[in-house]
């Protein structure tokens, strides 16, 4: 049993494997929250403390005693009006235009599995693998409810919540505020770890004291945006990647978000996570109801790794769907940075073909191959194959790709729409843009109203229409803006579109991932602009960032490790001079950034020398021999890039191997050497360390090519010595076998 409700004490008690979480129906039916950390038993409610404080009002219930305040107590679900002055995780304008919420419990209940939400992405589990909580409180002078919920996934830590908010009420309210997720702490010393960044640098790491006032990062872009991440970590001041206590959430949404972090004056600290409160206004009649989005919660007692592997392996494999969760993806080449928009379908065979002679599994056909976008000027919305630049249909195109052993996929993005478009000149009013004012384009695009189904319904078809021309194995999912200038002409409220506009486009990604089981879809949003975990339900791989020069992908790539794995993050080895930093690496620095992901090619196989090729050729053989490592292994930061040399590894969960990968920014004379403490291996197990050597790899100092045998318990103890670089952005990699 993981969920335990103690009658006595009324505390209900959420166990995993390692952490418990604890709340309390106190006296007065407010929902207490009493506990999250280490796995533990009893009743925390010696952790209340009850002071008469000033300026800290009491409920009426609590007559004379001023020592009861909502503004001190730890609370599960705070809202406005119950006395508690900080950050509510709710806002609800009553039918008598007030602002207050005073919700208390009224029952609760216990199920096997885990819930789900009604077109919305969630993690899923079997009835033996999770157990579901849901609590229903009352405000009981409007009877609005807010129904909370729950998952536990024992094996997992993890710990997921959502909450839906009914009009039980007689008149029309509207939600001002959700967030899904509140964790109310009593004591520490936190730092906020955020994942900030903007096109082409998505994801860098910020870890920041948590202070009084309050830390507020989120996107008012209608998507989760490359400018903060929906996934955020509070951490002890002193955690380390091996050490301390850390909490992490991440949002389960692909919209607009909010999370929040500050203490109290009394120190204590809040953390919040939902929908951004901008442009947020969700009317309930009497009888309809919200129900947010889910965040995933995992704690980790033993710093950052720890927790980052938690998220890790619930996402991979409770969050993601479909045969390519499993399945060994294929290898791909993008066209884009190879030709951009100026190709023929005969170019584009050649591409193919060697991309084929080198090994590559699939070829994807980026932007350009409909109605008239030779250029990002015009074309979205069109969704008809332009035969006259391809030379033939798509059909023959794939037919041709197919017929050299190759898969094909190919590009698309349905939300948007192009002002020099059939479309847009047959239905302006699909497209965001507020009457009376001219739209913001952006990228010369504008957004189209997916909070109408209709709009949904047509492009949805349109895209089927080219999908079933031919064996398209693979689609890439972008989204090239941020929303503006949001008005729906038959929404009953402006402040749910930028709501309803997600649910538009989680109900056409589950019709697709429906209508194609085998397709594997990758998101990509001007690269990692929609980077999330609602995202991850539908395309188990986004790509990372548009930008692909292997230096900055190493931070970039560091960012995003904390959230999420490898397997969701699409990495492509491409041309040098890089054409987003012109930053000129190794091609076999280039492969071992990028095999820490889904990993690709993305240039032009004509321009590589023979040498190139030859090395291509061991890359791919090299990504195969250690596919599952990379993908379903446990990941561990060694060294943070701003180091100067980078380390990662990835170790079999049973410890049997490891692969270790260091990147160094420049080559210094005489220089100190790196050490690396190993983990995950067993302790008393001996392991052989090889430094890999590969067609194109450099020669190390002669010391580091004999192999050396330490046991697990040396390895992460007095740790690995590792060459030092022989030139700028040096790569190596070590394997450690069993012997
Ligand atoms: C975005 C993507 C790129 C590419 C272009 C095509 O920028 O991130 O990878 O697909 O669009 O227009």
């Amino acid at each position: 049993m993981s969920i335990i409700y103690d009658e006595k004490q009324k505390t209900i008690s959420l166990h995993t494997k390692n952490t418990t979480y604890q709340m309390q129906i106190d006296r007065y039916g407010f929902l207490l929250h009493l506990y999250y950390g280490r796995y533990a038993e009893g009743c925390m409610d010696y952790l209340l403390t009850y002071y008469d404080r000033g300026f800290s009002g009491n409920p009426y219930e609590a007559g004379t005693d001023k020592t009861y305040s909502m503004d001190s107590l730890p609370q599960e679900f705070p809202s406005l009006g119950t006395g508690d002055y900080r950050t509510p995780a709710c806002i609800i304008k009553n039918t008598d235009r007030t602002y207050c919420s005073d919700f208390r419990y009224v029952t609760h209940t216990i199920r096997e599995g885990k819930y789900s939400l009604p077109g919305l992405p969630a993690v899923y589990a079997d009835d033996s693998e999770a157990q579901t909580l849901e609590v229903v409180l009352e405000d009981p002078v409007t009877g609005v409810l807010a129904v909370l919920l729950y998952g536990v996934l024992p094996e997992y830590d993890v710990i997921t919540r959502s909450v839906k908010i009914v009009n039980a009420s007689k008149g029309y309210i509207s939600v001002k505020k959700l967030a899904p997720a509140c964790l109310d702490l009593v004591g520490g010393d936190y730092d906020f770890l955020t994942f900030y960044g903007r096109h082409a640098m998505e994801r860098n790491c910020q870890r920041m004291p948590v202070g009084h006032g309050t830390s507020k990062i989120g996107s008012l872009r209608g998507t989760s945006s490359h400018q903060y991440n929906p996934a955020v970590i509070l951490a002890e001041h002193d955690a380390t990647e091996d050490a301390g206590s850390c909490y992490g959430m991440a949002f389960v949404y692909s919209g607009g978000f909010q999370s929040e972090a500050g203490k109290d004056q009394y120190s204590q600290t809040r953390l919040l996570m939902g929908f951004s409160e901008e442009q947020f206004a969700y009317p309930l009649n009497p009888g309809e109801d919200l129900q947010s989005p889910e965040v995933i919660m995992t704690y980790s007692g033993e710093g950052l790794a720890k927790l980052s592997q938690n998220f890790h392996r619930c996402i991979r494999t409770h969050l993601c769907r479909g045969k390519y969760k499993e399945t060994v993806r294929p290898i791909l080449i993008n066209s884009w940075e190879a030709s951009y928009f100026d190709f023929t379908g005969e170019s584009l065979l050649a591409l193919a073909r060697q991309a084929a002679d080198l090994g590559i599994e699939m070829f994807v056909l980026d932007d350009g191959w409909f109605g008239n976008r030779d250029s990002d000027l015009r074309g979205l919305g069109d969704w008809k194959v332009n035969e006259k630049k391809l030379g033939c249909s798509l059909g023959e195109l794939i037919t041709k790709i197919n017929g050299m052993g190759m898969k094909f996929g190919i590009w698309i993005e349905p939300e948007m729409v192009n002002e020099g478009s059939e479309l847009y000149r047959e239905h302006p009013d699909w497209a965001f843009v507020i009457p009376g004012r001219r739209p913001n384009r952006s990228r010369y695009q504008l957004v189209l109203d997916f909070s109408r189904k209709e709009v949904v319904d047509y492009i949805y078809e349109q895209i089927c229409a080219v999908l079933d021309q031919g064996n398209v194995e693979y689609i890439k999912w972008d989204m090239n803006r941020s929303l503006a200038d949001i008005y729906s002409a038959t929404a009953d409220s402006q402040g749910r579109v930028l709501h309803d506009y997600v649910l538009g486009l989680y109900d056409f990604l589950e019709r697709l991932v429906n209508r194609y089981p085998n397709i594997l879809i990758e998101g990509c949003s001007g690269g990692g602009g929609r980077f999330d975990a609602g995202m991850l339900y539908y395309t188990p791989q986004i790509w990372c960032s548009d930008n692909s020069d292997a230096i900055a992908r190493l931070d970039i790539q560091y960012g995003t490790s904390f959230c999420y794995p490898c397997s969701a993050m699409g990495a492509h080895v491409s041309a040098v001079p890089n054409h987003h930093t012109g930053r000129v690496t190794p091609l076999e620095t280039r492969a071992c950034v990028a095999m820490a992901g889904a990993f690709g090619y993305e240039l032009d196989p004509d321009r590589l020398s023979d040498a190139d090729k030859a090395e291509i050729r061991a890359q791919i053989a090299r990504f195969h021999q250690f596919y599952d490592l990379l993908q379903y292994g446990d990941y561990y930061r060694l060294r943070a890039p701003a180091t100067g040399c980078s380390v990662w590894e990835v170790a079999a969960p049973d410890g049997g191997e490891a692969l270790v990968t260091a990147v160094y920014k420049t080559v210094e004379a005489n220089a100190g050497l790196v050490r690396v403490q190993v983990q995950g291996l067993a302790p008393d197990t001996r392991y052989t360390v090889t430094l890999l050597q590969h067609e194109g790899t450099d020669r190390p100092h002669p010391e580091f090519l004999r192999p050396v045998v330490l046991t697990g318990r040396e390895l992460e103890r007095a740790g690995l010595v590792l060459p030092p670089a022989r030139r700028d952005y040096q790569a190596w990699q070590l394997h450690l076998t069993r012997c």
